[in-house]
């Protein structure tokens, strides 16, 4: 089975990051209305580390949880002043009940829901705070993946893959309950546009590595991948081929009881 590191390591992350970058300030200024400063959090799938910029901006402390290896090399040059782990957000590593909040910005929605929550509780103190966000099931990412599933597994009945399921607030309070209050889960949208269909193209390949990973691994289904991505950009283009679109995503807050 393929770890997040051979995945994530498919391709240069710094397009996707470049497209995230709003909501990694969202969640730093969402906490810091939250939780004052100084304090601990714990940034996993940090990323090239916007999310930790703008976490350590705000006045807070941040160890952040990296697992591959290329993405971190570059999160850790962006800002050495954050205290990286290579690690999963299943295994942090970190003590019992050490921080005081834990962040993410589409990272901590990768993990294995059941291990991931149990390792945010653990080490979270009583009181803590979890801001994460994560895709919903609206707008544009959430009908690229169904197109993407279709064309790797054609004619097979529609499944939201755990990741995406996040975005369910039945699913995610499900996940958090056990361990958490306060759950609240707000669905807001992030523009996704591009130029071109072409543009859209060049970010698959080249700037998106769940892309790059998924063409590079999935056999016979490649052409039909590529064609699939195309088409759905294409049903997005407008008359003079700018793509203008929006996807929607969660803003999840949480407090450790
Ligand atoms: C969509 S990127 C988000 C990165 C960053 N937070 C940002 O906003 O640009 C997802 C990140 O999560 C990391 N990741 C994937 N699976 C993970 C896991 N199980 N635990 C921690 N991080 C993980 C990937 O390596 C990648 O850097």
């Amino acid at each position: 089975m393929s770890s997040p590191s051979d995945i994530w390591s498919a391709s240069d992350y710094a397009p996707t990051a470049a497209r995230l970058r709003p909501i990694s300030e969202l969640v730093a200024t969402e906490l810091a209305g939250r939780l004052p400063t100084p304090a601990a959090v714990v940034d996993i799938g940090s990323g090239h580390g916007d999310g930790v910029t703008a976490l350590i901006a705000h006045g807070y402390a941040v160890t952040a949880i990296e697992p591959t290896a290329r993405i971190r090399e570059v999160g850790k040059q962006n800002v050495p002043s954050a205290a990286w782990r290579d690690a999963l957000g299943e295994a942090t590593g970190l003590d019992d009940s050490s921080v005081d909040a834990v962040t993410s910005t589409f990272g901590s929605m990768f993990c294995d829901p059941t291990p991931g929550t149990t390792e945010w509780a653990r080490i979270l103190r009583p009181g803590g705070e979890l801001v994460m966000t994560a895709w919903n099931q609206e707008g544009f990412l959430a009908t690229m993946t169904d197109a993407m599933m279709e064309a790797v597994n054609p004619g097979s009945s529609k499944q939201t893959p755990p990741h995406m399921a996040w975005g369910i607030d039945e699913v995610a309070h499900e996940r958090l309950s056990q361990w958490f209050e306060s759950i609240h889960i707000e669905h807001r949208e992030l523009e996704w546009s591009f130029d071109s269909v072409e543009d859209g193209m060049r970010l698959y390949r080249e700037g998106s590595p769940t892309h790059a990973w998924m063409a590079e691994n999935i056999g016979p289904h490649r052409e039909a991948l590529w064609t699939a991505l195309r088409d759905h950009l294409e049903a997005h283009a407008d008359t003079s081929g700018r793509v203008n679109s929006t996807t929607g995503y969660v803003l999840i807050t949480a407090r450790r009881r």
